[in-house]
């Protein structure tokens, strides 16, 4: 297992007005590492990420992609370089399919100065390679607008792993879904993850957390409040007092 730091976080906060949304966070995220963060509602977990994807800027500390600063580089620029992120709320292009969802990622994501509208061969092989991973190749010519839920959101993982990323950033990406459909989701982690990609998500269904993650952070008021084992968390005073109360039991079964 490799142990370099790819991502890192000193002293890191961003504050809107009077509210410090994210408030000094220092942090290392190895290469490889599967890490998951929990924390009550605007604990600032989604701040937090958009501070480390380049989508809004520090408001003091600094943040290390690879030993690099990415103070103002833009979000697609941190994509070319291996950082790729999803989303809270689902999307995607409705109107298009899923084959053309995953084009669309693959060219306008390659970095070339003018990807033009061609869809080569190796674009379309590419595309197809991810799909059948993500275990979307039977929904391929299906616009999106029409899939479910569990799809459109296999998508999102698909559309961000089309160039493959050395980290993956992913927002509560089993929000809403069933028990069997996270399981399907899990699965899905687990063959990313034995790619070697490190990746970092915010969820707040614990049993997801606790299975996927090999490290768990949980924030609180913009504050690290624990950072170590998924097993862990349940027995923690603070984050029991703060997060998990009396859905301490979700840690077993259900989403949250
Ligand atoms: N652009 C903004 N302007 C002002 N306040 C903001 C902004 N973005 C987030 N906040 C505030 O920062 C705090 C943290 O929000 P954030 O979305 O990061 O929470 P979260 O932990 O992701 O919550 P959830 O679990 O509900 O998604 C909240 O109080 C939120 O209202
Ligand atoms: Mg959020």
């Amino acid at each position: 297992m490799p142990s370099k730091t790819i991502l890192e976080c000193r002293g890191v906060k961003k504050h809107y007005g009077a509210l410090a949304a994210v408030d000094g966070i220092d942090l290392k995220i190895k290469e490889g590492e599967t890490v998951g963060i929990g924390g009550p509602n605007g604990a600032g977990k989604t701040t937090f990420f958009d501070l480390i994807s380049g989508l809004t800027a520090v408001t003091s500390g600094q943040v290390l992609f690879r030993d690099q600063p990415i103070t103002g580089i833009a979000p697609h620029l941190l994509f070319q370089q291996g950082m790729a992120r999803t989303f809270q709320v689902t999307s995607g292009f409705a109107s298009l399919t899923v084959l053309e969802n995953l084009l669309a990622a693959i060219i306008f994501g390659s970095g070339e100065e003018r990807p033009g509208l061609f869809v080569r061969n190796q674009h379309r092989e590419r595309a197809m390679r991810v799909l059948d991973e993500c275990g979307l190749r039977d929904l391929s010519a299906h616009t999106v607008g029409d899939i479910p839920v569990l799809a459109r959101k296999k998508l999102m993982v698909a559309s961000a792993v089309v160039h493959d990323p050395s980290i993956l950033l992913l927002d509560e990406p089993v929000g809403g879904l069933m028990p069997a459909e996270i399981d399907e989701f899990i699965q899905l982690m687990f063959k990313l993850r034995s790619k070697g990609i490190c990746i970092v998500f915010i969820e707040h269904v614990m049993r997801f957390l606790t299975t996927v993650a090999d490290r768990a952070l949980i924030i609180h008021q913009g504050k690290l409040i624990y950072d170590g084992q998924p097993k862990g968390i349940a027995a923690d005073e603070l984050v029991r007092s703060v997060y998990l109360g009396s859905s301490a039991s979700t840690l077993g079964g259900n989403a949250s």
